[in-house]
């Protein structure tokens, strides 16, 4: 007999929407390709800006491609006075999630290729945006202390310009290097929330910009790009907790979730998660932090354990468990960390944008428009008849 698929209500868990060239994932094997390249390899040998051009441009660059697309992201490394200006009014302790969404359609304002429909305006528009998330998320950090932004320093790669502008200090190269790394990671995940709401928006032909937004506003759910400052929460209240396993397991039997913990795709343990459980420990040897990656190990096995006990073999830690305690110690305060997913994540949705646009792994581009059972009230095809107020019960 045919095995019955549910489609309805499973958040369209297993139904393949459309067809991708950028990312892959194995979520058994614990695999994610980036247009053919492992992502290990990346994190190894790459930037996260020639990772950005692979994603949008769909090879890696030559030699000569890649000083071009650096050189155009250091010189859209500004803002407009406006958006200066703006944020200076602002409420100091306005989520900077919600200052990033914000921020987006203020960009949109005056980008000269707004109403470009062709694949190169898109393209300058991601580079744009790129280019200026982390300049926005920097300059607001400073705004909301009462500080006046920093300049770029164009000497500096993307993520050493990123901690230069938040810290004012010139960052250690090797924090810099990690930081990139951690951009690399997280810089494409195919079909995940925040990428199909903007792959959505644009399908209906709106442009870069109005489906980055839906982007943002998706990212910082808790449920996605949102668990890492609440893994970062958790680790900090449970610093004094002297039992860390009976807090786990009291967690679960109150049917808690364990942030950081469980994928939606992944079943064994996520790649990225992997290459940042190294780092958090390295970073933490050098800095004399340990404590953080030492926590979060106690409680992944804690958690894995009773989660086993408990029938469920596939939860196990995703991208933002281990981030939470690398970003810590690279001193991103808490509420930055998502907006670091963002500004990362920003070259996936750019090149799915396009890819959506342009239906470039597809006949032609479609509007998503999925159907809904009907399950309210009804009274038959003619309508309920309408009662005035007056005469309502
Ligand atoms: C990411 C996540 C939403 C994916 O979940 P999913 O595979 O779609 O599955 P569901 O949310 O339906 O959960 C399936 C079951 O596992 C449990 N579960 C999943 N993740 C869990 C977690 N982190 N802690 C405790 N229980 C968890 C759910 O409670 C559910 O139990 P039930 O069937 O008894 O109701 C989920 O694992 C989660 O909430 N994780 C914590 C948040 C997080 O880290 N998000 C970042 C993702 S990159």
């Amino acid at each position: 007999m045919a095995e019955m698929v549910r489609t309805k209500n499973v958040g369209l868990r297993g139904i393949t929407v459309a067809d991708t060239k950028i990312s892959f994932i194995d979520g058994e094997k614990g695999v994610l390709i980036y247009r053919g390249y492992r992502i290990e390899e990346l994190a190894a040998n790459s930037s996260y800006l020639e990772t950005a051009y692979l994603l949008l441009i769909g090879r890696l660059p030559s030699k000569s491609a890649l000083r071009e697309f650096e050189q155009e992201i250091t010189a859209a490394r500004e803002l407009p006075d406006y958006v200066y200006e703006s944020y200076k009014t602002w409420p100091r302790d306005a989520d900077p999630m919600d200052v990033m969404q914000a921020s987006v359609p203020l960009f949109a304002m005056s980008d000269p290729d707004i109403s470009g429909e062709s694949r190169e305006a898109n393209q300058r528009m991601a580079i744009r945006l790129i280019a200026r998330l982390p300049i926005a998320m920097a300059a607001w950090h400073r705004i909301r202390q009462g500080l006046e932004p920093l300049k770029s320093d164009e000497e500096l790669s993307h993520a050493a310009n990123f901690l230069w502008l938040l810290h004012g200090k010139k960052p250690d190269e090797d924090v810099a290097r990690d930081l990139d790394v951690c951009l690399i990671l997280h810089a494409d995940h195919t079909f995940n929330a925040s990428t199909f709401a903007c792959r959505e928006v644009v399908s209906t032909r709106a442009h870069m910009y109005a489906g980055v937004g839906a982007g943002v506003g998706a990212l910082s759910g808790s449920l996605h790009g949102g668990a890492n400052a609440r893994v970062m929460r958790m680790l900090l209240n449970l610093e004094s907790e002297k039992d860390l396993p009976a807090w786990v397991r009291r967690q679960m039997d109150s049917g808690q979730r364990i942030m950081g913990m469980g994928h939606a795709v992944y079943k064994t343990m996520d790649p990225r998660a992997r290459v940042l459980k190294e780092m958090a420990y390295r970073i933490g040897e050098k800095t004399g932090q340990e404590k953080w990656p030492k926590m979060t190990t106690l409680i992944e096995k804690t958690a894995t354990d009773e989660f086993e006990k408990r029938g469920k073999t596939d939860i196990k830690p995703n991208v933002d468990f281990y981030s939470a305690s690398v970003y810590h110690m690279m001193g991103i305060p808490m509420d930055l960390m998502t907006p670091i997913f963002a500004i990362s994540r920003i070259a996936g949705w750019c090149a799915h944008i396009i890819e959506e646009k342009f239906a470039e792994a597809q006949e032609k581009p479609a509007l998503y428009r999925p159907k809904a059972e009907y399950v309210g009230n009804y009274c038959g095809l003619l309508g309920c008849s309408y009662e005035p107020p007056a005469e309502r019960g």
